[in-house]
């Protein structure tokens, strides 16, 4: 092996027990309301970049102007997506404030249609970002990409009035809700989410905590 090959694996292996100083000494920040330094961010947002666009590459996007699919699409989106994503005129919410990397305001600006849906089927490592297609079909997928074209352009009012004439949370039975202690009249969801999901509501373990009204300094409350 001649000088300059080990001189470079020295400088690896230099390099390497280094990272793992750094590692092990706890100095690697992942507090979530710290942002990464520029040069982290840029490199994580350039993987993503390039890993959505591959995964994109290939996929065959449907037509997206189906009335009724875009309906069905507001439904899911209203009961899974909404507290992080955002609808018009709500305001940011814990989540979406919460979140780092903040999760995108999917009110202000239409994502192209088939990152949008690897977005959703795979989800992002390490972000709030879920995998959706674990429990659901590529056909429901699809719904909401199709809501997402037609979200910006929405009043309030409009997607109020879609979702509540939408059948709710719908998914073909991979569906999942968390058992609801009644009486739910105070945690009832101000998004409408809730709209077609007493069917999934499930009665509260017996001895389960009472829930509490959990008020906030700007007046907004919630059940915990
Ligand atoms: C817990 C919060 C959370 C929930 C719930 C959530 N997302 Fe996300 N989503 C994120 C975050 C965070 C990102 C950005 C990830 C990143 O930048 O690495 C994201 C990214 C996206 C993107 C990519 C947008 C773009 O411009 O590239 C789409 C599309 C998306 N989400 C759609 C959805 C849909 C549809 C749902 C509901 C089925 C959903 N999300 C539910 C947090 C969430």
């Amino acid at each position: 092996m001649g000088r300059f090959a080990m001189g470079m694996l020295t400088t690896l292996a230099g390099l390497g027990v280094i990272g793992a100083g750094v590692v092990m000494s706890g100095a690697v920040n992942v507090a979530a309301d710290q942002p990464h330094s520029d040069a982290v961010h840029q490199l994580i947002e350039l993987a993503r970049e390039r890993a959505v666009e591959a995964g994109a590459a290939d996929i065959q996007v449907p037509a997206l102007d189906d009335p009724a699919a875009i309906r069905r699409g507001a439904g899911n989106y209203a009961a899974m997506c909404v507290d992080c994503h955002l609808r018009p005129d709500s305001g940011p919410t814990e989540l979406s404030q919460g979140l780092y990397p903040p999760p995108p305001d999917l009110t202000a600006a239409a994502p192209e249609p088939a990152r949008a849906f690897w977005t959703i089927k795979h989800g992002i490592k390490a972000s709030g970002m879920p995998a959706w297609g674990k429990n659901m079909g590529d056909a429901h997928l699809w719904d909401m990409v199709a809501f997402l074209q037609r979200l910006p352009d929405m009043s309030a009012a409009d997607y109020l009035a879609e979702v509540a004439a939408s059948d709710g949370h719908s998914h073909g039975g991979g569906e999942h809700m968390m058992a609801v202690p009644a009486p739910a009249a105070e945690g009832e969801h101000p998004t409408g989410a809730m709209a077609g999901d007493d069917h999934h509501a499930v009665a509260a373990p017996a001895g389960a905590p009472a829930r509490k009204t959990h008020v906030h300094p700007d007046g907004k409350s919630h059940v915990h």
